[in-house]
């Protein structure tokens, strides 16, 4: 599972005899690669089954920070609508219409995530990927060649934060994704803007989101991941931020989603041990 640390312990204390690990997800940043790479043992992982279900929650969560869904939800929970009789700014929030979406990172689900936007009519997507202002190798769904929106790269960070109403966090975490998104990303983003993480929670410094959110920076915030995660207790300073809504890593949490991706990891063991082609393998 992604909460298990794939370590040089683990395998010393699994022993000689391990041929392959089947990691239970997409990301892969719990597995000491080359700890798995000296011992000649295969990964396998879950890329492709689980794209759908983390695009649709990535939808979910940008229309639950623009539209206050966690805020509001509290509001009536608490029993206080009586108290916030209907007006026309009641609990105002900005339109998806019209947006431009920045990307941080632009893989499979970054860009099921936009098949899923287009409809809703935004104006432009961007993106930055570890190569900034180059396109992007893969486009997953035809959507660059057939959209009839600009989808372009983003030069840097700060491009992609200044120009973007929605930022998504797709990106996977390493050394250099580390707290990427932090105080200086939030300085450059509208204060309108709302960001999403459905990645992995240390790409966002949480000290400098709570922050952002509460000097008003931006305009909110959906996050299916956070730093430290699960450890999150009841008085965690995010969640005092009535505009941040955090759901406990649920992305991929559909029952068909989670039925295939347990297939797929028992078909990439066995395929590791009879030395057979798994359904994705990464390589190391
Ligand atoms: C994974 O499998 O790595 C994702 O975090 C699912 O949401």
């Amino acid at each position: 599972m992604l909460s298990d640390q794939v370590n040089e312990e683990l395998l010393h204390a699994a022993g000689d005899r391990l041929k392959v690990i089947a990691s239970f997800s997409v990301g892969t940043d719990h597995v000491e690669r080359d700890a798995l790479k000296k011992r000649n043992i295969r990964l396998g992982y879950t890329p492709t089954c689980l794209t759908d279900a983390v695009a649709d929650i990535t939808i979910m969560l940008i229309l639950m920070a623009q539209r206050r869904g966690g805020e509001a939800m509290a509001k009536v929970i608490n029993g206080d609508w009586s108290k916030m009789p209907w007006h026309p700014l009641l609990m105002v929030g900005p339109q998806i219409r019209g947006s431009t979406v920045g990307f941080l990172g632009f893989g499979r689900i970054a860009q099921a995530s936009l098949q899923r936007l287009l409809p809703f009519g935004i104006r432009r997507a961007i993106y930055l990927t570890s190569k900034p202002g180059q396109p992007v190798r893969e486009d997953h769904f035809g959507l660059i060649k057939s959209a009839a929106i600009p989808i372009e790269p983003a030069k840097s960070a700060d491009e992609l934060a200044s120009e973007s109403d929605v930022v998504i966090v797709g990106c996977a975490l390493t050394p250099s994704t580390k707290h990427m998104v932090g105080a200086d990303f939030f300085n450059k983003m509208k204060k309108l803007a709302v960001v999403v993480n459905i990645a992995r929670g240390p790409v966002i410094d949480t000290d400098a989101l709570v922050k952002a959110l509460d000097e008003g920076q931006i305009f909110g915030a959906g996050l299916d991941v956070i730093e430290n995660e699960p450890n999150i207790q009841a008085d965690h300073p995010i969640l005092q931020q009535p505009r941040c809504v955090l759901v406990p890593h649920i992305g991929s949490a559909t029952i068909e989603t989670r039925e295939q991706m347990a297939t797929e990891s028992v078909k990439n063991l066995l395929a590791g041990l009879t030395g057979e082609a798994m359904v994705n393998e990464l390589e190391l």
